[in-house]
């Protein structure tokens, strides 16, 4: 199946096994398992509560604040915001598949549209409700989501300037970067999961505010994309040992089922 790396293979001169491509291929499918999984938890719980008009469900799982009673305006961005959520995280898999770039140019524009105003609708949205409707449970953690929101924003606007120009190569290298940024609140997930595994929970405070926690407000978006550089420079012009070794980096990152959204991010 054809992934994020084949863009990358394509342009290597050599005819051996590409381990960063196959690596890269890799880490597409465990990240797309683990989404997908996401995006059927939003389908199921948020979907389902939002589009009967039962509001109030949202808060049978664990938020800062979801529904408020008489806060017309918070529950309708926090409305808007979960319905864009499984856009964004569909929306992302599908535009990472070369196959339908080359064989559905139209369906990776429009796709790639609906994808964009989902990122602007979410980072935007979640802005407002984290310091407009005050959704937050510590100032690090606010903080480091708004580096989430605006490393999205600033993706985004350098992923379609260079569409819009046809510079295909440089739009690729935006995108992934935006895929890797836009996909911190589900590796927030799957952080939290890992982490509670590997150690019962060191770390974690009740408010969020423990060593990990802070870590990881920043790690959910930075260390993703410290990963999507490390295979762009590989990829562009590394040795075939740095190759080697950021395919093995790709292949250590395991896939974990995210739980289905323990806590929420804001
Ligand atoms: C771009 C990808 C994003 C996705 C897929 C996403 C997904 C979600 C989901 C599923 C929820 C419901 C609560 C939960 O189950 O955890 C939520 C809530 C929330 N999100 Fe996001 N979000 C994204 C980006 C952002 C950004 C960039 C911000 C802030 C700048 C943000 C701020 C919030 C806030 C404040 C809440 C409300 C939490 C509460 O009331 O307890 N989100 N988001």
């Amino acid at each position: 199946m054809a992934t994020i790396d084949a863009s990358l293979s394509s342009t290597s001169p050599s005819r051996r096994t590409d381990w960063l491509a196959r690596a890269g291929t890799f880490c597409y499918l465990t990240i797309a398992a683990g989404q997908l999984l996401f995006t059927a938890f939003i389908l199921l719980f948020y979907y389902t509560a939002t589009l009967t008009g039962n509001f109030a469900g949202w808060n049978d799982k664990p938020l800062i604040k979801g529904f408020v009673p008489g806060d017309i305006a918070g529950n309708l961005f926090f409305a808007v915001h979960v319905l864009m959520a499984a856009a964004i995280t569909l929306g992302g898999l599908v535009q990472l598949i070369p196959a339908i770039r080359s064989r559905w140019p139209a369906v990776h524009r429009w796709n790639g549209r609906l994808y964009l105003l989902s990122a602007l609708i979410l980072s935007l949205g979640g802005l407002w409700m984290t310091w407009g409707r005050g959704t937050w449970l510590n100032l690090t953690g606010g903080i480091g989501i708004t580096l989430d929101a605006l490393l999205i924003l600033g993706f985004a606007a350098m992923a379609w300037g260079a569409a819009r120009q046809r510079r295909f190569a440089e739009h690729r290298r935006w995108a992934i970067r935006l895929f890797a940024v836009a996909s911190a609140v589900w590796f927030m997930r799957v952080g939290y999961m890992a982490w509670g595994i590997a150690t019962g929970g060191a770390g974690i405070g009740k408010a969020m505010d423990g060593p990990f926690d802070l870590f990881l407000a920043f790690a959910n978006s930075l260390l993703p994309l410290a990963v999507a550089e490390l295979y762009l420079r590989a990829g562009s012009h590394g040795t075939p040992l740095a190759r080697k070794g950021v395919a093995a980096l790709l292949c250590s990152r395991r896939s974990r089922h995210p739980q289905p959204a323990a806590r929420a991010h804001g």
